[in-house]
């Protein structure tokens, strides 16, 4: 350690600044890289201004997002002068997804950034710091060292920050969608030990955390060895561990995300039916309504395999609400296969969607194929699959107005005297409400509905804050 402790013991304080894009597994990955530099001395600040320490952590997955980074780093730069005009030093990192994918080619276009730190490598950075801070060490760490990363990270040190938290329990992707970069960002699948994930999930719930989301690039491929003294068993899949999970005394809500048709099997399926904490709420991207361009996307499944995985899951939790990612204008795309996309839209009847633009990523098989579809092209059917799933999403939420629903407080609201959470579906609720109720589960009954928020009142004399 390079800073020596004052006269009272205490270590100087410094501040972190760390910006977050992507995916919630950069949200994850960020708390975790603020717990392991907290005993260091860094506390979080808000801003970049003055911080002795920025991360940025970085998402690839759209030339866009990607972007970002450099412009952000643009900012910075005159930040980092400043501070070492006033005698101090701030240290720039760029960790996450472009990290890995663009490695040394981040310094050589800015040449603000110290260090390079890919989403394997992240739990070295107290060392990796210590490095910049003394001149010496590797300026880049992209190494693939998901198990060793698991290891150093398994007694959270995080503070209670909300009363939803997410839990890491599958990274990396050995799917290879032609048009994604995550298998070469985050590497091959891997599964955490469940006696790691279930400590993970006790030390947070022993904070306050009521609700945890388990998070995986392929999360409903997990296979992660079995707790000590059930060897036996062998591997766990998704729908044991979130059995398992659910005894947790305190933890009244889980969630997983995000899940490929390939690997849905009948225990999930039936999980949804069997396990009350597990919300009725299921996210399973198809990106596409043709064959033929699921196919040329290395999707590995059917629009037909698709609807009736969502038929199995609506037999098993009737109520379910399903979500799902869609792609428009992927090379090759015709008005047909467009059409296709649109018509399994209207077949699955989404509670919600997200919908984007194909984006051409280096290196991605994609990217080299014929028949690249133009901008306005693109541009024109996305304006038209958002129209159909903004609607969708609309009637989703209305079709709640009258009805009874528990909700998960986790806020105060944007006017006074309100407060904000989540229903079973996750829909944002809004209602007028003690403080009180945050970080509890209480009744409502829906008065409103918009494409993105319900509106609520408390039910008198149910309010069981639980
Ligand atoms: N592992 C998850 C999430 C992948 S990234 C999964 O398999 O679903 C989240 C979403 O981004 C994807 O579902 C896809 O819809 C979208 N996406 C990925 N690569 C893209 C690209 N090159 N262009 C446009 N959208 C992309
Ligand atoms: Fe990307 Fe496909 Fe893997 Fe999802 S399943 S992370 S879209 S390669
Ligand atoms: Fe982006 Fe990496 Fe997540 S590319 S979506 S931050 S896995």
């Amino acid at each position: 350690m390079t800073e020596t402790a004052n006269a009272a013991g205490e270590k100087p304080r410094k501040r972190l600044f760390i910006k977050t894009y992507g995916c919630q597994m950069n949200v994850y990955d960020s708390g975790r890289m603020r717990d392991l530099l907290t005993p260091l001395g860094y506390e979080p600040a808000e801003a970049p201004e003055g911080a002795d320490l920025v991360i940025l952590n970085t998402c690839h997955i759209r030339e866009k997002a990607a972007e970002k980074v450099y412009s952000e780093l643009g900012r910075l730069k005159p930040l980092k002068e400043e501070k070492a005009a006033s005698g101090g030093a701030m240290t720039i990192a760029v960790a996450g997804c472009v990290a890995q994918a663009e490695g040394a080619e981040i310094r050589a276009r800015a040449p603000v950034v110290d260090l390079v730190v890919g989403p394997q490598a992240y739990h070295k950075l107290p060392e990796f710091i210590a490095n910049v801070h003394r001149g010496r060490g590797d300026a880049l760490q992209t190494e693939f060292e998901v198990e060793d990363k698991f290891d150093a990270l398994a007694a959270p040190a995080r503070q209670i920050d909300g009363y939803s938290a997410f839990v890491t329990v599958q990274e990396g992707c050995d799917k290879f969608c032609t048009f994604c970069v995550v298998p070469y960002t985050r590497g091959a699948e891997w599964s955490r030990p469940v006696d790691q994930v279930t400590a993970e999930a006790r030390a947070l719930v022993a904070q306050g955390v009521r609700e945890v989301t388990l998070l995986g690039q392929n999360v409903n491929a997990y296979h992660g060895a079995p707790p000590a003294g059930r060897e036996a068993d062998g591997a766990w899949g998704l729908g044991t561990l979130v059995r398992h999970l659910a005894r947790i005394e305190g933890l009244a809500r889980i969630r997983f995300t995000t899940s490929h048709p390939r690997d849905m099997d009948d225990d999930l399926i039936a999980a949804f039916a069997d396990t009350p904490a597990l919300m009725p709420y299921f996210h399973l991207p198809v990106q596409s309504g043709s064959d033929r361009i699921l196919k040329a996307m290395n999707r590995k499944h059917t629009a037909a395999e698709y609807l009736a995985i969502i038929a199995r899951l609506r037999a098993a939790r009737p109520d379910i609400a399903i979500s799902g990612d869609m792609i428009v204008g992927f090379p090759g795309e015709t008005e047909a296969d467009f059409e296709a996309t649109m018509e399994l839209a209207r077949a699955v009847n989404y509670a919600a969607c997200f919908s984007f633009k194909y984006s051409r990523r280096p290196g991605t098989p994609g990217a080299a194929m014929a028949g690249q579809v133009d901008e306005a092209v693109k541009t024109e059917r996305l304006a038209r699959l958002n129209a159909l799933l903004a609607a969708q999403q609309t009637a989703f939420n209305q079709s709640m107005t009258g009805r009874r629903l528990p909700v998960l407080f986790e806020r105060e609201g944007r006017n006074p005297g309100q407060i904000g959470g989540r229903s079973p579906y996750l829909q944002a609720v809004h209602c007028e409400g003690p403080a009180s109720l945050i970080g509890h589960i209480a009744q409502v009954e829906v008065t409103g509905a918009s494409q993105n928020a319900l509106s609520a009142r408390l039910v008198p004399g149910e309010t069981r804050a639980a």
